[in-house]
């Protein structure tokens, strides 16, 4: 088994990865990058350390900056330690047309953080991310795997108590 720094997918894990692997062509073993990337996110902390990008690198046998450059391009990768529930807000043109601002503004003054940080207790993140395709249900954020749309203060309210319940 490949390992770099300690950082090593588990044997069950690795049997997924060398599966998702051979679904390409010998030479284009980067293909897999992507659900291999979801799988060390998941597996390795909720979020993508420097060391467990360079695991994923070798075991593509790729560069590490290609995999960098794929990490730090898609929003849904974490590039530092989350909170349980990442708060993911839409900013792009038509969320920001009908308030995403404010639900960003009012996200920071609620849980006394900034876009990008992590409360003390460790529960949430406010992360702004792109488009995620569901501009018609404005303004919206992704918490998870679930969508949560036409936000207000009163229905992120209601969410943030059912979130703290849930973990
Ligand atoms: S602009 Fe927000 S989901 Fe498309």
């Amino acid at each position: 088994m490949t390992a770099t720094n300690n950082i090593a997918f588990s044997p069950e894990r690795m049997a997924e990865v060398q599966a998702i692997i051979k679904r390409y062509p010998e030479g284009r073993q980067k293909s897999a990058i992507l659900p291999i990337l979801h799988m060390a996110q998941h597996d390795f902390g909720g979020w993508l350390s420097q060391d467990v990008m360079d695991h994923v690198a070798d075991l593509l046998d790729i560069k590490p900056i290609e995999v960098y450059e794929v990490a730090t391009f898609y929003t849904m990768f974490h590039l530092r330690p989350v909170g349980k529930k990442v708060l993911e807000v839409c900013r792009t043109g038509p969320c920001m047309l009908v308030g995403s601002d404010n639900i960003v503004q009012y996200l920071e003054k609620k849980l006394e953080i900034k876009d990008g940080d992590t409360t003390p207790d460790g529960m949430f993140t406010i992360k702004t991310v792109e488009c995620l395709g569901a501009c018609g249900y404005a303004p919206m954020m992704q918490v998870g795997e679930k969508y949560h749309e036409f936000l207000t203060p009163e229905k992120l309210d209601r969410l943030l108590d059912e979130f703290r319940k849930d973990a």
